[in-house]
């Protein structure tokens, strides 16, 4: 039995009410076939906050965010925001959230399901049974650092933004990486730029160091994050456990999701300190964006989010086996064919709706009991 799980979901903007509508049919499941029941409550974030609000998170939703067990987000941003001043766009939203809640460690899992290894844009191979695991640094580094701004200097302006990494808050993270390494493959690779960044010497040297005093059974190596770009597209299952900062971690985990076949898969959790009740401070959302251009036609896959919920009832409610059988469920239905437009192959074929896709992974849900 669970106690108290409460959990605060905000939609978002674009696709992100479509595939949490999804999520909700997943989550009203849970109650009656398995007894676990949320309190859920419901809110704005992103151009929505900003359309009732005039701004993309509302005070009264952070505190919100602050007391829940668990936030599952959809999506922020639009098009339609583009023309707003930059503290008030949808994605600042998202940025107070995560660092407002300290939610320093962004696992970001790129798991290729057999069933999809032929979407890749790699060979087969290369991707098929693909299971590694992003730890990326969420709340610092060039995301955060000052001095940032656009300056007058001369008869020019000047954009700025800071690196900037204190050793706790690599010490913090590499931590992660390394108890999440033990229950997987026990390999972690570290990526930073420490040939140009003095950033990246300290990452470089503290990492080094947590392992040494703490984790010396896990095997740590270093990368430069442009060759683990490339190695990541050349022969990713060399790889268990990467751990990496904000920015670099930001575009590796995109790169790392299409090695899966579609970002329309990609699930994240952000998770930070431990609260009084024990669990961490914690954040699921896609890795996906809004995708204005597919919002509200009911093409956007739910299958990123729908893992999202996966990782909260792992991560958050202690529900491993919960969240191993929505996982097996929706491999069941790629497995049987189900496919959203962004998993159609180049044969073609009918793509089913957003709604469909949730419809088909509650009934697996049904069958697995
Ligand atoms: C992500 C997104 C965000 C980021 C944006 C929406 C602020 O790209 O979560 O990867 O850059 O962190
Ligand atoms: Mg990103």
């Amino acid at each position: 039995m669970m106690t108290n799980a409460s959990l605060l979901i905000l939609p978002g903007d674009g696709i992100g009410p479509e595939v949490m509508t999804e999520v909700r049919k997943v989550i009203d499941w849970y109650g009656p076939k398995r007894g676990l029941t949320f309190d859920v409550s419901e809110d704005l974030v992103g151009g929505a906050a900003y359309d009732t609000h005039g701004t993309p998170l509302h005070d009264d939703t952070m505190a919100k965010a602050q007391e829940v067990d668990a936030v599952l987000l959809g999506a922020v941003g639009g098009p339609k925001y583009d023309v707003l001043d930059f503290s008030v766009k949808p994605e600042r939203g998202l940025l107070r959230l995560r660092k407002e809640m300290d939610l320093f460690a962004n696992l970001r899992p790129a798991q290729c399901f057999d069933a999809l290894a032929d979407f890749s844009s790699l060979k087969k191979d290369v991707v098929a049974g693909l299971d590694i695991m992003i730890v990326r640094e969420l709340t610092s580094g060039i995301y955060f650092g000052e001095p940032r701004g656009i300056i007058e200097e001369g008869n020019e302006r000047v954009g700025i933004n800071t690196q900037r990494y204190t050793e706790s808050e690599i010490d913090r993270v590499a931590r992660s990486a390394f108890d999440l390494a033990r229950k997987r493959g026990n390999k972690v690779c570290s990526m930073e730029k420490a040939n140009v960044m003095e950033s990246g010497i300290l990452w470089r040297e503290v990492v080094q160091r947590v392992h040494d005093e703490d984790y010396p059974d896990v095997e740590l190596s270093h990368m430069y994050a442009d060759a683990g770009a490339m190695q990541l597209c050349r022969w990713p299952k060399q790889f268990d456990v990467i751990v990496t900062d904000n920015l670099f971690g930001d575009l590796l985990s995109d790169a790392a999701a299409m090695l899966t076949g579609s970002l329309g898969m990609l699930p994240s959790a952000s998770l930070g300190a431990p609260m009084s009740n024990g669990r961490p401070k914690a954040l699921y959302e896609p890795v996906h964006g809004s995708a204005p251009d597919i919002a509200g036609q009911g093409k956007a896959n739910p299958i990123a989010c729908i893992l999202s919920f996966a990782m909260a009832l792992r991560y958050s409610f202690d529900q491993g086996e919960e969240a191993t059988r929505l996982e097996a469920a929706v491999e069941t239905v790629l497995a049987d064919g189900a496919r959203t437009a962004d998993l159609m192959g180049p044969d073609g074929g009918t793509p089913m709706s957003t709604a469909k896709m949730g419809d088909a992974i509650v009934a697996a849900l049904d069958a697995s009991l």
